[in-house]
């Protein structure tokens, strides 16, 4: 059964004390809202907000018993070792957190993160307990030269590589659509086109699992997304929700963006 499913993506901001803040408020917002709070109780909608590792622990602590989702930005692709500075599957299960993303395109671009080292991270990652938030997308040249779909075919099958076999399970994993030109800039791709690429992904998805498979898999949208502009993109067909970045840094507009799923 497909739910909405609703992230924010906070990239390098706030610390533990402005993450415990603005989640706190974010408890208090929801209190206030019966609808959204029953739907988040309910299931039929999930929220999620991805926080800096070291925010995590705050998040968790201030999130109490509310029903949404904290999770990572990041993970290794190894469970332990001498990887200075990183984060590994079993502090993040230490830290109470089942969910991260994995292969946004800042990773992929500025970090250069391979599709190779991308499908280590998801297969870490899901056969390890947690669930991932697959992100694919397009830069503006491959748009402009007719390649959208070729990236999408090859980030999915080349990230996605071994899933399905022993204990990786593709129902683990959420993929997320971020056209690169859309992310930060303020220009979300149209409606049509971001619905034209989610039902493209989930076909593929189909051939590379089974069709009932795709029919369950959630897909998300992300690109300047806003409460002015999500109603209209979580009322596609292929569209189960969507991951904000900016948008997601204040309480309000995050809150907007979920009211408009229900
Ligand atoms: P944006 O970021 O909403 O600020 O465009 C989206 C993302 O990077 O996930």
């Amino acid at each position: 059964m497909r739910r909405k499913f609703i992230a924010g993506n906070w990239k390098m901001h706030m610390g533990p004390k402005s993450a415990s803040l603005y989640i706190k408020q974010f408890v208090k917002e929801l209190n206030n809202r019966k609808t959204l709070e029953d739907a988040l109780n309910a299931g039929t909608i999930a929220a999620a907000l991805f926080v800096p590792s070291i925010s995590l622990t705050s998040a968790q602590a201030a999130k109490g018993n509310c029903k949404f989702i904290v999770g990572a930005e990041n993970v290794h692709s190894e469970k332990k070792g001498a990887f200075t500075g990183e984060i590994s599957v079993p502090m993040l299960l230490e830290a109470d957190t089942f969910y991260v993303i994995i292969g946004h395109s800042e990773r992929r671009r500025i970090f250069m993160e391979s599709d190779d080292l991308i499908n280590k991270k998801i297969l870490n990652a899901t056969g390890n307990g947690l669930t991932v938030i697959f992100c694919i997308g397009e830069t503006l040249s491959e748009r402009e030269s007719g390649m959208t779909y070729d990236v999408l075919k090859n980030q999915l099958r080349n990230g996605l590589a071994s899933v399905g076999k022993g204990s990786i399970d593709a129902g683990k994993i959420i993929i997320a659509y971020e056209p690169v030109w859309a992310i930060g800039t303020g220009v979300s791709a149209s409606t049509a086109d971001a619905e034209k690429a989610c039902k493209y992904i989930r076909a593929e998805f189909a051939k590379m699992f089974t069709p009932s498979a795709a029919d369950n898999e959630l897909i998300l949208y992300g690109g300047s997304v806003k409460p002015e502009n999500s109603r209209e993109i979580l009322n596609c067909d292929n569209i189960d929700g969507v991951l904000a970045g900016g948008a997601s840094l204040e309480v309000d507009s995050f809150v907007k963006i979920l009211e408009a799923a229900l």
